[in-house]
């Protein structure tokens, strides 16, 4: 229970990333009605992509869209109906759909994205269509492809409070175990639910226990997932990549200690007991007072021994890139394809060293890194290695 299963890639043969042969990228994407695009259709090659253009050109969103390719929500966490085109007086078209095909060693395969219309949820329920075909849940996107970004809101991730690490820690997990996004809206719906019934002052003893059943339950899975990744990316970010920083990654919470100490089954029957004791507590409070919903992910920049949250913006920055450079890798090595890399506004901030060597390391990498900036001067050193694109006014055309 508390080691990855490890997530075997639809393909028929394994092909290295490193090696030569076809890289898991997008080659086309598809946008109707998505923010400022009434209608995009774009085709690239499996290359690196690098956009440019002034503010609000439409940069951000082009990623958002892109993010919609991994399971959660997109990386601007927004409900799905906020993302329908709106016109200057307010009025929206819709619902959004975006298309993207994705091209792999396996094959390709067409990945269809919108949202319900209306009637549903107020049409904030995500729709996936594979090759045509619906699917429910997300575990099969999450099977094909692992999307990860850096944005410029990420620059608080270490300042801020813990949920937005947890949540940028599960999107690393995704990579390795496509089971852990069932699991954790599994967990924080049995969450939601018991914290309802306390509330509510429903005293249902059989309700409220099989609710906590259900966080035990998933509620361990979910901290030893988070565990066996928080290990492995510290073993391979604690290396450091050229120029960019070693970091030294935690995770801190009650239930993760008891793992350390405890085989899953025992924790899972602690965890139970717990959440039985302190339903008092709880409907005071509100929440549960254990779970892997309060566990942290702390970051250490190793070689200085300062706290993330004590170094500098652009050293944290480095920091995250060096985490997401640590996972590519280790994607690569399982999976033979590494992530997408949404990096929205990133190279700015690098240091010329560090800017080359994130250059050098995508392309080492052969992952297909969506790039942006409102300069591209900034992206010469990629010149020969990426596809460029001008961004204005919500077209998108070759540079
Ligand atoms: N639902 C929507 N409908 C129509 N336009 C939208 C919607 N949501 C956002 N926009 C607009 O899309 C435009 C482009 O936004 P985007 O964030 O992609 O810009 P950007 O190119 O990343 O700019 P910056 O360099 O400032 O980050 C903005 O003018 C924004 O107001
Ligand atoms: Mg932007």
């Amino acid at each position: 229970m508390n080691r990855l299963s490890p997530v075997r890639p639809v393909e028929t043969s394994p092909a290295p990333a490193r090696a030569g042969g076809l890289r898991t990228a997008v080659t086309r994407l598809t946008l109707n009605d998505f923010r400022c695009y009434a209608r995009l259709r774009l085709e690239v090659e499996a290359a690196p992509v690098v956009l440019t253009g002034p503010n609000g050109a439409g940069k951000t969103n082009l990623l958002e869209a892109l993010s919609f390719l991994s399971p959660g929500r997109g990386l601007r966490r927004a409900r799905l109906a906020e993302i329908d085109r709106r016109s200057p007086d307010g009025a929206a078209a819709g619902p959004w759909t975006a298309a993207a095909v994705l091209d792999s060693p396996s094959g390709r395969a067409t990945i269809g994205i919108g949202r319900t219309g209306d009637g549903e949820n107020g049409g904030d329920r995500r729709i996936l269509r594979i090759d045509g075909v619906a699917v429910r849940g997300q575990k099969e996107l999450g099977e094909r492809l692992s999307v990860v970004w850096l944005t410029p809101d990420m620059d608080r991730l270490f300042m801020d409070g813990s949920s937005a690490r947890r949540r940028f820690l599960d999107r690393l997990v995704y990579g390795f175990d496509s089971e852990h996004v069932g699991r954790v809206a599994a967990y924080e719906y049995a969450l939601r639910e018991r914290a309802r019934l306390l509330a509510e002052g429903i005293d249902d003893p059989a309700w409220l226990a099989a609710l906590e059943d259900s966080m035990a339950r998933h509620g361990v899975a979910v901290a030893a997932a988070r565990i066996a990744t928080v290990a492995r990316l510290d073993r391979a970010a604690g290396a450091g990549v050229g120029p960019f920083p070693s970091v030294h990654l935690t995770l801190k919470g009650e239930v993760e200690g008891w793992l350390a100490g405890s085989p899953a089954l025992a924790v899972e029957d602690r965890m139970r007991a717990a959440l039985a004791a302190s339903r008092a507590h709880d409907m005071a409070q509100g929440g549960a007072a254990t779970g892997p919903h309060r566990a942290d992910l702390l970051a250490v920049y190793a070689a200085r021994g300062v706290p993330a949250a004590q170094c500098s913006t652009g050293e944290q920055k480095a920091l995250l890139l060096s985490v997401l450079l640590a996972l590519a890798r280790e994607l690569a090595a399982e999976r033979g394809a590494p992530p997408l890399l949404l990096l929205d506004e990133v190279v700015a901030h690098l240091d010329g060293a560090r800017r080359m060597a994130l250059f050098d390391e995508i392309s080492a990498l052969r992952a297909q890194a969506w790039l942006t900036g409102t300069d591209d001067e900034l992206f010469a050193g990629l010149a020969g290695r990426a596809r460029f694109f001008k961004v204005l006014d919500a077209t998108v055309t070759p540079r």
